[in-house]
């Protein structure tokens, strides 16, 4: 069984999530940045990380997920929201539908909190209208961010890697 794995990372999050996840299948396969437009043919499995942007995949992810066709796949991201939040549940829905809308068969999913890089923040709230939601900093938006702020972790890590042999099993 060969696997590439498949990421996309703006701040590292996602590529330490994508090692963890790749440390753990067998000989052969890859691990790739999705800027290295990797090639998806030859392999057994696909697993795609990326970062939630505005409740969807990443840009480079999404362009990776469009072209990805009748592939056995799986796919994790991380988010700054929690993973348990209606809005992770909508971003995991939303990639599920794209892949089996590729006829791609989706094995399974991980979800992830991850830092948000506070220099990005800034540039968003100087960027964003006052009245915008994700220009203001309110309790409970502090207290996300500050919860964000603790992951990846090494139990996080070890949650991605139980993915990656659950789905491995799947997929033999
Ligand atoms: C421009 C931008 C948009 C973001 N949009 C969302 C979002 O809609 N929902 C969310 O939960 N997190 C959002 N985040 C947080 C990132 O998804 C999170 O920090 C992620 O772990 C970054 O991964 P990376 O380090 O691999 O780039 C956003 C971050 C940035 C910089």
């Amino acid at each position: 069984m060969k696997t590439l794995t498949v990421y996309s990372s703006l701040t590292g999050n996602t590529q330490k999530v994508a090692e963890a996840v790749h440390g753990i299948m067998p000989p052969g396969s890859q691990l790739a940045s999705v800027k290295d437009d990797p090639d998806p043919q030859g392999y057994d499995l696909v697993v795609v990380g990326f970062w939630v942007d505005k409740g969807q995949p990443d840009a480079a992810a999404l362009r990776f997920l469009n072209q990805l066709s009748r592939r056995r796949t799986a796919f994790f991201f991380t988010l700054g929201a929690c993973p348990e939040s209606e809005h992770a549940q909508e971003a995991a829905d939303e990639t599920a539908k794209i892949l089996e809308q590729g006829g791609n068969q989706v094995l399974g999913h991980f979800r992830c909190q991850g830092k948000v890089d506070p220099a990005l923040l800034e540039k968003m709230k100087k960027m964003l209208p006052p009245d915008n939601p994700h220009a203001q900093m309110t309790p409970e938006r502090q207290a996300r961010l500050e919860e964000a702020a603790k992951h990846p972790n090494e139990a996080d890590l070890e949650k991605a890697k139980i993915f990656a042999a659950e789905i491995l099993q799947k997929a033999s």
